[in-house]
């Protein structure tokens, strides 16, 4: 990969930043900063070398449509504070735009684009719509090491029109995870929660065979039960998995790693509502699964204790209600613990994983926190990133 790191004449040259601020935000507050925070040095790099900066970012799934509740702006204000810098936002039709409408006022150093998932283009690699993108800058970086597990025009095709460079965060982010996975030691456990089911379901079959143990929690568990022929309510889950799910347990027995799964939970009404801890068999139509109940928090921490490894992608329940973080934050406090006596090589991703570990203000308890969840994974499982193919 071209570092940007390297690029000798940065001053006054327009740059197309790629950047994930898709950061957990809750009733329009945003509830974790960090995705925030790891792009700042990029962006004092690129002010600091006089280029103007063009950002791009998406947040949530919009899927092609405008969505008000979706939009940037409010992620835009947080990061104009941070950086103490004038960012012009610009939420007009961005094919409607040309590069001379850009960048008139002389001062101007940042500009901000509205939500790239609002053009249905963008996640599907589209060839015009990236060469638009294109014309506006002179090169692009791509700091969005988190969303580079998918192939869209902002991440992959973008890069045939530009000449194109792997931003700091990236680069740290790449070679942290290439360290991980030749140094890893046995045994491994890989725990897997939260509720982007469909983008790591696949993941799994080819990560079962590298690992020891495989603990599904969260919104990952809930298919789990569910195919085990457990009621599980109102509760998240992804139709037509059952496949995949019998697959994931042939393999795993064929490479002896062992699944663990919840045998007793936390169900609630709503996610704003008050916890009762259920056995499997006692879950109603109008229950919600909300947290990993005693028994099976009992048997996880054991199963860390015994672990050389932790690698760590999605929360275990919807702990942004105390009455359901019980489970996250122990699974946590099990790691931090093992790892302040060195005796755990641990590694968290994912934007809601990490709002967990910020809780608890434990981030330097962990061996390697990446910005990342799907793209985490995909780079464990040893697959090239099609962003980061892209840049090579
Ligand atoms: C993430 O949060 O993992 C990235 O922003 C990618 O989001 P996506 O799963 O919606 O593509």
């Amino acid at each position: 990969m071209n570092s940007i790191k390297d690029h000798e004449n940065l001053g006054s040259k327009r740059v197309l930043l790629r950047l994930d601020l898709n950061v957990p935000m809750r009733n329009g507050d945003i509830t974790d900063e960090t995705r925030i925070i790891k792009i700042i040095p990029i962006l004092e790099f690129l002010i600091k070398r006089n280029s103007k900066i063009l950002i791009i970012s998406h947040v949530g799934r919009p899927k092609g449509k405008l969505n008000k509740d979706l939009s940037l702006k409010p992620i835009c204000e947080y990061l104009e504070k941070k950086i103490k810098t004038k960012i012009n936002f610009i939420n007009e039709d961005i094919l409607k735009i040309k590069r001379d409408d850009l960048f008139k006022e002389p001062k101007e150093k940042v500009i901000f684009f509205e939500n790239i998932r609002f053009y249905a283009e963008e996640e599907k690699n589209d060839s015009n719509f990236s060469k638009h993108l294109a014309s506006f800058a002179d090169l692009f970086v791509n700091d969005a090491f988190s969303c580079s597990h998918r192939t869209h025009a902002s991440v992959c095709k973008i890069t045939e029109f530009l000449p194109s460079f792997a931003g700091l965060q990236l680069e740290t982010e790449v070679n942290a995870l290439k360290k991980v996975t030749i140094e890893i030691k046995k045994p491994i456990t890989c725990i897997i929660g939260g509720s982007k089911i469909s983008t790591k379901i696949d993941v799994i079959k080819n990560l079962i065979p590298k690992l020891n143990n495989i603990i599904f929690v969260g919104g990952m568990a809930n298919n789990i039960l569910s195919f085990k022929g457990y009621k599980i309510g109102k509760s998240i889950n992804e139709d037509n998995c059952e496949i995949i799910i019998k697959e994931i347990f042939e393999i795993s027995k064929n490479h002896f790693c062992e699944i663990i799964y919840p045998e007793d939970v936390l169900t609630g009404k709503s996610t704003d509502g008050v916890a009762q801890t259920k056995d499997l068999g006692d879950i109603i139509d109008d229950d919600f699964i909300l947290d990993l109940g005693p028994k099976t928090l009992k048997k996880i921490k054991n199963i860390i204790e015994n672990s050389k490894t932790v690698l760590w992608n999605g929360p275990a329940g919807y702990f942004e209600n105390p009455n359901f973080a019980k489970g996250s934050f122990e699974i946590a406090k099990t790691i931090i613990r093992k790892n302040k006596d060195n005796s755990i090589y641990s590694v968290v991703g994912g934007g809601d994983t990490v709002a967990v570990v910020n809780q608890l203000n434990a981030i330097k308890n962990f061996n390697f926190v990446s910005t990342a969840g799907g793209a985490f994974l995909e780079y464990l499982e040893g697959k090239e990133l099609p962003g980061i193919k892209a840049l090579n």
